[in-house]
């Protein structure tokens, strides 16, 4: 059994992304520039943006912050989006989601212009990713395959499950493990609250990717022996022992499953710090305006 190490993978492809920067820059190029509003307090927002500008740095981009209260109007976020989409100093930019319940997150997505559009959310980004074309690729997915890929893990032929249907991460998962790629070539299956033979299909995965955001869900009789398990589980538990008064628990039950497993990613330091990572490359190809002119 093998842990994939997610930020040892994370920290490397951010060196990569660092000495191309460098290049860039050095030889008279635009110093790739990642915009991120952040509208209201929310905990785990906060730290997610944090982590953002923190890796922007990292990476030798420019970041910008623009922050809202929680009561900005829907035509005033727009109007924001509209002024982003306008900067052409801005390469690329998110907003980061929750939003508040009276502006509609879909609307918001949409006003993106998909060229900037670095979570890959828009529905133009989304379209091109399930044909194929070149696009931004919303970023947990894209990291999945990145560990994948570096952990030179077989996917072709084999059976994938994925537990969960988000926009954000099992649709686009599912899209990409069947494409006529490596990684990918995979045969999927997507399982959700309404699936009835779940257990069963887990139980002949070889590679399961939980997404369904339900603390220790996948249990040890749910895996063959051999199979590989990705944890995108995040979920927030008290826990009195933290400073901040909770830890990340992950949809995998960890113990009882790793010994089962040929590879399988912890929770934190599996696929979380490589969500970051993918947004980075995201915008480095915004930057370099890799995919839209
Ligand atoms: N909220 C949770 N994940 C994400 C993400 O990848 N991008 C944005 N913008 N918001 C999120």
């Amino acid at each position: 059994m093998q842990i994939i190490d997610g930020k040892a993978t994370a920290a490397a492809i951010k060196t990569e992304i660092a000495a191309e920067v460098d290049r860039i820059v050095k030889s008279g190029g635009k110093r790739p520039h990642l915009a991120a509003i952040l509208v209201g307090h929310d905990g785990g927002s906060e730290t997610y943006v944090k982590n953002k500008v923190i890796a922007c740095e990292q990476c030798g981009f420019k970041s910008t912050l623009i922050r809202f209260e929680s009561d900005i109007s829907e035509a005033e976020l727009l109007a924001e989006v509209e002024r982003l989409n306008r900067d052409d100093d801005v390469d690329g930019f998110i907003v980061q989601l929750p939003l508040p319940k009276h502006i509609s997150e879909q609307k918001i997505i949409e006003a993106i212009d998909y060229k900037k559009d670095v979570d890959g959310f828009h529905p133009i980004n989304v379209g091109r990713m399930s044909i194929g074309l070149p696009c931004y690729i919303s970023a947990t997915p894209n990291g999945i395959l990145d560990l994948l890929q570096r952990y030179d893990i077989k996917t072709s032929g084999k059976k994938c499950v994925v537990l969960g249907r988000s926009n954000i991460v099992g649709k686009p998962m599912a899209q990409l493990m069947m494409q006529k790629r490596t990684p990918g070539d995979a045969t999927v299956t997507v399982c959700h609250s309404h699936s009835k033979n779940l257990k069963e299909e887990c139980r002949q995965a070889d590679i399961i990717i939980a997404a369904i955001g339900i603390p220790n869900f996948v249990t040890s009789d749910m895996v063959k022996p051999g199979a590989v398990i990705i944890d995108v589980g995040t979920t927030r538990v008290p826990d009195a022992s933290r400073k901040n008064g909770f830890r990340l628990n992950g949809d995998v039950k960890f113990d009882e499953v790793a010994p089962l497993c040929s590879y399988i990613t912890p929770v934190p330091g599996g696929v979380g710090p490589m969500t970051i990572c993918s947004l980075m490359k995201n915008t480095l190809a915004a930057g370099k305006k890799e995919y839209y002119k």
